[in-house]
This record gives structure tokens, sequence and C-alpha cells, in this order.
């Protein structure tokens, strides 16, 4: 497994920190790789107040959810500062890369117009699924987000079990989430896998997801029956691999 990506490879890190502090100098590969792991965990603090609020979100018996952009913004500033510490309404001075800043702030507003897009939808009494979900939130956020700042961003899973053809991952990251998957790989949440390519080019950076109950109803089992969304379940248990974030970084 590992042949298939060692020309690419210069370093792999496992990245346990979570407090963000760098000293080194602007765009350098330390930075680029806390770039990317903050825009990974920000994507996913989107997905998981996604998640949280997907009772509410499929309640057929409301008409007006409240859940607006701002409120869910709120949500995801709290359950983003919960993870990394870092405040995204005082991100000036967040001891944080000067090159993560923007793009955690364009990554913000893009995660709002996710919620915006959805909002005549989920307000309709008497629907039960809206199709905003942890997943299509990601899937469509990281689009617009990598339309606009060119920053590879998306989520992934094993082709074993991948739903949307859109999110394939590429050969570094089959390779990469061989090891995630891996039941011996530590499963701390905050930690990721990056590495730096030979050439000094660009950084990739991947952020494991585990099932956790909220993703059972769909992923889970019976293995082959189809969950709320019409698609195959996997079958998945509690706390095992489910896919994870990918970031690509240029250092030039
Ligand atoms: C309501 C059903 C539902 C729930 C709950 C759900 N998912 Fe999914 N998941 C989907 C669907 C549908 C897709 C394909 C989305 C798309 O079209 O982009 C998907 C896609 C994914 C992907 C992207 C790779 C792919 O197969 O396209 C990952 C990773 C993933 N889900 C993990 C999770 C995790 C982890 C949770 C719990 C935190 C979760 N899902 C909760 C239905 C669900």
């Amino acid at each position: 497994m590992m042949k298939r990506f060692v020309p690419f490879v210069l370093v792999v890190v496992i990245s346990m920190g979570s407090s963000g502090v760098l000293t080194s100098s602007a765009g350098s590969p330390q930075e680029a790789i806390e770039t990317g792991r903050l825009l990974a965990l920000l994507l996913d603090a989107g997905r998981v107040t996604i998640g949280k609020n997907q009772a509410l979100i499929n309640d057929p018996a409301k008409g007006d959810k409240g859940f607006t952009p701002e409120v869910f913004a709120q949500q995801v500033i709290a359950e983003f500062k919960a993870r990394t510490g870092i405040d995204l309404n005082d991100l000036d001075t967040q001891p944080i890369p000067e090159m993560a800043k923007p793009l955690l702030a364009r990554l913000l507003e893009e995660s709002k117009k996710t919620v915006a897009t959805y909002q005549p939808v989920i307000n309709i009494k008497g629907v039960k699924y809206k199709g905003l979900i942890p997943a299509t939130f990601g899937t469509e956020t990281s689009f617009r987000f990598q339309n606009w700042s060119r920053v590879y961003l998306k989520q992934t899973a094993p082709d074993r079990f991948l739903r949307n053809p859109r999110n394939k991952a590429d050969a570094f990251e089959l390779a990469m989430m061989e090891k995630l998957a891996d039941p011996s790989y530590p499963r701390d949440k905050a930690a990721i896998l990056s590495e730096i390519d030979k050439q000094g080019r660009s950084v990739r950076i991947m952020l494991p997801l585990y099932y956790g109950q909220e993703c059972i109803g769909c992923h889970g089992g019976p293995k082959g029956e189809r969950d709320i969304t019409g698609h195959l379940k996997e079958g998945g248990k509690l706390g095992e691999f489910a896919g994870a974030i990918s970031v690509k970084l240029s250092l030039k």
C-alpha cells in the first residue's frame, strides 16, 4: 500500500496539536498544515452542527424552524471553539497562521450560504426529509469554497462505501484512508495525517471521521437496507472509520 505514494512523500506526521501556536515564518509548510487542519475541523464543525439539528430540520410537524444561517453560525463557532480553542468571532487576534484567517472566514461564509439555500425547503411543513444532512452540507460547502479559494477541500470515503462519486478519493487519499481505517490506528478525533510533497510545493492533510450514534441511522445496519435518503446502508458500526476530510494547500 505504501508503495503507491512513496514518490510523493517526504514526511508523514501525526499531529495531535490543538492550540495552533506557530512560530515559523509566513507560508511555511507547518503553517500550511495547521491551516489545512483548521479548515478540515471547521468543515467538520458544520457537519456536526447539521447532525445535531437533524431532528429539528426533519420535523414534519413544524413550519418555520428558526434554523437560520445566523443561528447555525453561532453553533458552528461554539463547536469549533470547543475543539480548537479558536474564536472565529475574533479572528484577527487568534494565535493562528495569518494565511488561515481569510480562509476560515470564507469557509464560515460558504457554510452559512449552504444553510441559507436550504431555508425554503427546511421550513416546509409536512415534509420529513429535506436533503440537508451533514454530507450534503459538506459536499456543497466544500465545492463552493474550493471554487473561490482554489484550496482543495473535500470529504471522501474508501471506494467500498463511497456514496457520491464527486467525493471519490484519489490514490493518495485511498492510501491514507487504509491507514486510518486500521483498527489499531489511534481514534483521536483531533489527529490528522499530513505530508509535504517532495518538491515542497504543497501539503496534504487528512482528518479522519468515525461513525457516531448520529450516523448509524444511515450508514449502519442492516447492510443493504435503504436509509431515509434512499442510499444503501453500509453496515457501519459505532466508532468505525467512516471517511475523511481532505485538504491540499499549495506552498507557492
Ligand atoms: C440522513 C442520512 C445520513 C446521516 C445521518 C449521515 N450520513 Fe453520511 N452520507 C449520507 C449521504 C446521502 C451521503 C452522500 C452525500 C452526497 O451526495 O454528497 C453521505 C456521504 C458521507 C461521506 C462522504 C463520502 C461519500 O460516500 O460520498 C462521509 C465521509 C460520511 N457520509 C460520513 C458520515 C458520518 C461520519 C456521519 C455521522 C456524523 C454521517 N455520514 C451521517 C447520508 C447520511
